[in-house]
């Protein structure tokens, strides 16, 4: 039977319609989204200091060919890797390079996109390069703190700004900043798509949430000031100040009463994690 494209009473921030997904879509994006999972699970077993992150990126780009995805990064937008790499002060869209060995102390997010018979799967962690300082874990779990607010609020009632407010007043009771440059985004059959969900907001305000909607929740978290500056690579994006910054990130379908979280670790590994290779 012909399935009818079904979208969402409001439209995102830019005027852009938001599509509404069904039982078989969110049945592909638990396939791609699991992809995602076991590449980041894979990850934390990999890193260890000394490594390059050149090389970690050629070891994930392996394994989710190895479970039959094409990393959706590869040709977008003219980037070239198969994953994003961000170390301590880079913020997000790390470009993976030889010239950046990590190093004991050291924290590197991991963010991937698998996408497995046309879904998308993306998700990003951070993990610790050995035993972090007392200061660092605090930054990392206020990231993971943040993601899981935001993922929290996230449900059939509420609106884009509760999301985007429960993410910012982790931060903020913290004492730490929110990265407002870059923000989450509708994806499924697309990478970046609408709405727009932006890491701050104010309560009751913003797109009606409606089971079917897809999307990423990515708060970038810096320990210093807000601002950040991208790279002459067009890419690599860092804090100005050079204050060290954690973001992790889900793929999420809402519910009739929730949301699912198509990116969970079968293992449980989604939180802040000390690498293990
Ligand atoms: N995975 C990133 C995100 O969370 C996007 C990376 S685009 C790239 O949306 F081209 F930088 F890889
Ligand atoms: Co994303
Ligand atoms: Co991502």
């Amino acid at each position: 039977m012909e399935q009818q494209i079904r979208y969402a009473r409001d439209a995102d921030s830019n005027g852009r319609p938001i599509r509404l997904y069904g039982p078989e879509a969110f049945e592909g994006l638990r396939r791609a989204g699991r992809v995602a999972a076991l590449t980041l699970d894979y990850a934390r077993s990999v890193i260890r200091p000394g490594m390059t992150t050149a090389q970690l990126d050629k070891l994930c780009e392996g394994f989710m060919r190895d479970h039959g995805a094409v990393p959706a990064t590869l040709g977008y937008r003219g980037y070239r890797h198969a994953t994003c790499v961000s170390f301590n002060y880079v913020v997000t869209h790390g470009v993976p390079t030889n010239r950046v060995k990590l190093a004991p102390g050291d924290i590197v997010n991991v963010d991937v996109t698998p996408i497995l018979d046309g879904w998308y799967g993306d998700s990003s962690r951070t993990f610790y390069v050995g035993e972090p300082a007392l200061e660092t874990r605090r930054l990392v779990e206020a990231a993971y703190e943040a993601m899981s607010a935001g993922i929290r609020a996230s449900r059939p009632g509420n609106r884009m700004g509760d999301v985007g407010h429960a993410m910012e007043c982790v931060a903020r009771r913290e004492r730490y900043t929110m990265v407002r440059e870059f923000c989450g985004h509708g994806t499924g059959l697309v990478f970046h798509d609408a709405p727009e969900v932006l890491n701050f907001g104010m309560p009751g305000t913003g797109v009606r949430l409606e089971p079917g909607m897809v999307y990423t929740v990515e708060p970038m978290v810096n320990a210093g000031r807000s601002p950040i500056r991208v790279l002459a690579d067009g890419w690599t994006a860092q804090t100005w100040d050079k204050s060290w910054s954690a973001q992790f990130e889900h793929t999420i379908g809402l519910t009739e009463t929730g949301h699912e979280i198509f990116t969970a670790s079968p293992a449980g590994l989604d939180g802040p994690q000390i690498a293990t290779g």
